[in-house]
Order: structure tokens, then sequence, then C-alpha cells
């Protein structure tokens, strides 16, 4: 099936049903890893910080009163350490390996916005740290806040313009502010029932680390603060990330590559909104991403719903989308993402990288309603291979000032290209097949939107589709 630039297919109501032998059948949703989830803390020993000569005034700089807390209590054995009610007032602390940070309803870890009290290195720009640490984390009910509003230079709604700490050089542009929280390179890593508030660059890091469990916890970001990301995921094995709430300016939930693999990494039970990706795979994606589940996410009035940005010759291969709910909605060109439900794509970030390969992606039970359609895009050396997707239904409904008839193929690559709108744009494919898919086309200014599918001619191999439907709704 191709339609033709141009041609206008989609009709008024338009009901296509093309039933073909498939070749495959859907493969079991498996999750990974098998970790256990953690509900209390397995260590007797308990630390107080305000032994350690803490006040909790949030007036009072407290990072050394903090870090002898941690160091403390590290000392004596694996252990908690509790902040009762009040505010902390901290610059980089680093957490130690066999201590869980207890912040505890009514508590507030709160970073200092003075480049001042944080490392000379932006690498270890963190209001909390812990490297090359084990049996670590963080729970208690209470609160770590980025003070990120402090760190605006001038409000604007499209985004805001903030400060940037690169006075040393050490780091560039407009990326040059503390994160919240990082684990690097450490193993047995516990965070759950803790409120972030306003990180002023990325929220949670993690690292290089191994056996990461990541459950009940709320993010909150300010919408327009650029690289306000939720949880960013780097060259690590083995996360859980489960019952999240996010709500954030940057993408919320963000598997990268840097140096090494990414492999079983499950993500659940989760309520997103994100002024740009609510999942996404990449950019930054130089190795392998492999064993990925998404299940039963809620994606609210997002720029992106699940976003691949493969960019630098990494390969991502057996990842399941399952049981998912989106909205998306276009908010400004500033932002990559023009609310995309689904976006795939692999191409060289530039000239001197490769493309990466995508494969083995599974999309099962996913709703979505959206300002625009899904997006699959593979490159010229590099196709999208095996890409299945099995009871689809996708709504389509303007309701903002979308500019229409451009494709986003940000970071580099071709950038912005004129392209009429289609329900699936599909280009450099090898082994797609669509089962069950429902498209409703609602109402006005869907001009521009000229047909449900097109395919770029010659680019694609093997598509099977069982139960195709495309509706106009009144
Ligand atoms: C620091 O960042 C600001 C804001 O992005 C920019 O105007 C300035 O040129 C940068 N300075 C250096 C030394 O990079
Ligand atoms: C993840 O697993 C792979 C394969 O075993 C290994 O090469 C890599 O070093 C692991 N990553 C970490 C952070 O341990
Ligand atoms: C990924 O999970 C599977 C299943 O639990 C396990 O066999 C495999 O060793 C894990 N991979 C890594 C790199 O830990
Ligand atoms: C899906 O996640 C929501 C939280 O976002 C949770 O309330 C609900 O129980 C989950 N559903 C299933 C079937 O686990
Ligand atoms: C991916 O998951 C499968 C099934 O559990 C496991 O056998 C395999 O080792 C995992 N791959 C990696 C790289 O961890
Ligand atoms: C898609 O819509 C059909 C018809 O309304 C419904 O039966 C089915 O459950 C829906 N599937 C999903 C994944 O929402
Ligand atoms: C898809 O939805 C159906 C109906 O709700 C359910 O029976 C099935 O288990 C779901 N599939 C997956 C992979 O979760
Ligand atoms: C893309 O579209 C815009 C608006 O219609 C137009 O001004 C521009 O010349 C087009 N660019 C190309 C390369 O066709």
């Amino acid at each position: 099936m191709y339609a033709e630039n141009g041609r206008g297919a989609m009709a008024h109501l338009l009901l296509l049903a093309v039933f073909l032998p498939l070749c495959t059948q859907s493969q079991p949703v498996m999750s990974f890893p098998p970790l256990q989830l953690r509900r209390s803390i397995p260590y007797h020993l308990t630390c107080n910080v305000l032994d350690y000569g803490a006040i909790g005034d949030g007036l009072h700089l407290e990072t050394t009163a903090i870090q002898a807390a941690i160091d403390g209590c590290a000392s004596i054995g694996d252990g908690r350490l509790i902040f009762p009610a009040g505010q902390y007032l901290t610059g980089t602390v680093f957490l130690k390996s066999g201590v869980t940070l207890v912040v505890e309803k009514g508590a507030v870890i709160l970073g200092s916005r003075l480049q001042k009290d944080y490392p000379a290195e932006s690498k270890q720009w963190y209001v909390i740290l812990a490297e090359g640490a084990e049996r670590v984390g963080i729970t208690g009910g209470g609160v770590i806040d980025g003070q990120a509003l402090k760190f605006v230079e001038r409000f604007e709604e499209r985004k805001n313009v903030m400060v940037s700490w690169n006075i040393t050089g050490d780091c560039l542009g407009d990326e040059c502010r503390p994160r919240l929280v990082g684990f690097i390179g450490c193993r047995d890593v516990h965070v759950w029932d803790v409120k972030f508030s306003e990180p002023a660059y990325w929220c949670l890091h993690i690292v290089r680390c191994c056996d990461t469990s990541i459950h009940d916890i709320s993010i909150h970001g300010d919408f327009n603060i650029p690289n306000n990301d939720g949880i960013d995921i780097e060259d690590s094995n083995n996360t859980l990330i489960t019952r999240c709430h996010i709500d954030t300016g940057d993408d919320a939930i963000c598997p990268k590559t840097y140096y090494g693999p990414l492999y079983n990494l499950t993500a659940s039970d989760c309520w997103i909104r994100t002024k740009s990706s609510a999942v996404k795979l990449g950019s930054a994606s130089w190795l392998e991403f492999r064993n990925l589940t998404f299940d039963n996410l809620t994606i609210v009035d997002s720029h992106r719903g699940l976003g691949l940005q493969i960019r630098d010759g990494g390969k991502v291969s057996d990842v399941t989308f399952s049981n998912i709910k989106i909205s998306t909605r276009y908010y400004d060109p500033s932002w990559w993402g023009r609310a995309e439900p689904i976006y795939v794509t692999t191409c060289p970030r530039d000239s001197k990288s490769k493309a990466g390969l995508i494969s083995n992606l599974q999309f099962i039970n996913i709703t979505a309603i959206s300002e625009n359609g899904i997006f699959l895009s593979g490159s010229t050396d590099s196709l999208l291979s095996n890409i299945r997707f099995t009871n689809v239904n996708l709504t389509y409904r303007r309701w903002t000032k979308y500019r229409d008839g451009l494709v986003d193929y940000r970071p580099g690559c071709r950038g912005l290209v004129n392209r009429s709108m289609a329900g699936i744009i599909m280009e450099h494919i090898s082994d797609l097949d669509m089962v069950n898919i429902n498209m409703r086309w609602h109402g006005n200014g869907l001009k521009g939107w000229d047909k449900p599918m097109d395919f770029t001619p010659s680019t694609i191999n093997s598509i099977h589709f069982a139960g195709f439907q495309s509706e106009m709704c009144h």
C-alpha cells in the first residue's frame, strides 16, 4: 500500500480493512529486571543529622554538618540518616555506602543557589551525589528541592532564560547549572517515597549503576525551564522505575548511552506530563540499549509521547511499550517534538556520526489523542527493522495554533523539513506489522493532514496490515 505525496488520499470516510497473513506472532512481554521494591530499610542503625550540628532553619548553609552526619553514619555501619522536619540548606553532599537518607515528612533538603557552594568541576554539581557507593538510598516522605526558580534569569512562557555557571569555562551555554540528585557508578540503589521539587537542571541522574529501584516518587519541575529532565538513566543495567508522578519541562524518563551499554530497564505505572518527550531514548546513543519495557504509563499534554532519537551509532533492540495512554499537544518550536504520540528515528547526528540501528520494537495496547501523527524514520543505510504495532487507537484532533507542514529530525540530521502531515509517516523500514489499528479524525483544523499513511516510496520493505481502520468523526 502506498500513498503518493500530495494525492490527498484522506477521504471523509475512509474505511480500510486489509487482512494479510502475518509472519510473526507478538512476543510475550517480559519485564526486567526481577528486582525487589524496597519498602523498609533493612538496617537497624539510626543516625540523626541534628546530632552532627545541623539545625534545619533553612537559612544557614549546612553542607558541613550534613556531610559530617553522612560520614559519621557510614563509619559505624549500614543504616539510616534521619532528617527531621525542617529546612536544610546545602551545597553538594556526598552520599556514602550503606547510608539511606530518611528525609522525613516536613523536612526539605534545599539546594544552594550559589556556585561557590558546589565543587569546582561541573560534573560534580549535584545537591546530593553518590559516587561508587553501594546499598545507598533516599526515602522518608520529605522533599528535595533545587530552588530552580532562583536560577531563572528571565521568565518567558515559551522557555525561561536561565543563569549559566560558565565563568570557569568548565561547561557551556545554558546547560551550566547543578543537577539535583546523582548516583554515579553505584550498585544497589533504592529511591522511594520522596518528592523531588524544582531541579535547576536534570533531576535524578543514574550513571553507570547496577540494580537501581526508583518507586513511589514524584518529580515536580518548572514547565518552562529547559533541561529540566525527570529521570536520566545512562550506561546502567537493571533499573526499575515504577509508580512515579513526573510533571516537568524536559524529558521525563530518558535512557542514554555515552560510554557503556544500557540493559534491562523497566518503567511502569507512571503518570507523566512534560513540555518535551515523556519517554525518550537518546539523544546520546553511542552504545547498545537492550531489554527495555515501558508498561502502564499515562502521558498527558506532552510535546511528544514515546520517542527514540538515536543519533550516535548505538543499537536499540528488544523494547516493548504496552498499555500506554498518550495525549500530546504542541507548545513551541524551541522545544523538540511536534506533538507526535510515537516518534522512532535513527539518523547520523552530523557528518562525523554513524546511523544507529533500531530493531525489535513492540507497541501494544496504545491509545493516543494527538495533534500530529506517528513518525517512523530509519535512514538509508540503517533501516528500522521488525517493528510491530498491536491494538493501537489513534485520535487526531487539533486545539492549539499548530503549525503544519514540518517534520522534526532534530537534534542534528536534517533538522526541520517541510512535509505535509499524515496519520503515520514511514520511511526506511524493513518488516513492519500493524494489527488492529484505528484512526479517528476529529473536526476542523485537519487541513494539511492529507492522508492516513505516507510511505516514502522505495524505502519500505515488507509491511503487513491486519485490521486497519481510518474514519472521520464529527
Ligand atoms: C556564559 O553563558 C552566557 C549565557 O548563556 C553567555 O551569554 C556567555 O557568553 C557565556 N560565557 C562564556 C564564557 O561561555
Ligand atoms: C552492564 O552489563 C554489561 C554486560 O554484562 C557490562 O558490559 C557493563 O559493564 C554493565 N554495566 C555496568 C554499569 O555494570
Ligand atoms: C538482564 O536481565 C536478565 C533476566 O533477569 C538477566 O539474565 C541478565 O543477566 C541481565 N543483564 C544484565 C546485563 O545484568
Ligand atoms: C497503572 O498505573 C496507575 C498509576 O499511574 C495505577 O493506579 C494502576 O493501578 C496501574 N494499573 C495496573 C493494571 O497496574
Ligand atoms: C535480555 O533479556 C533476556 C531474557 O531475560 C536475557 O536472557 C538476556 O541476557 C538479556 N540481555 C541482556 C544484554 O541483558
Ligand atoms: C480501541 O478502540 C476499540 C473500539 O472502540 C476498543 O474496543 C479497544 O479496546 C480500544 N483499544 C485500545 C488499546 O484502546
Ligand atoms: C492488551 O490489552 C488486553 C485487553 O485489555 C489485555 O488482555 C492484554 O493482556 C494486554 N496486552 C498486554 C501485552 O499487556
Ligand atoms: C518550507 O515552507 C515554508 C512555509 O511554507 C516556506 O516559506 C519555505 O520556503 C519552505 N522551505 C523549503 C526548503 O521548501
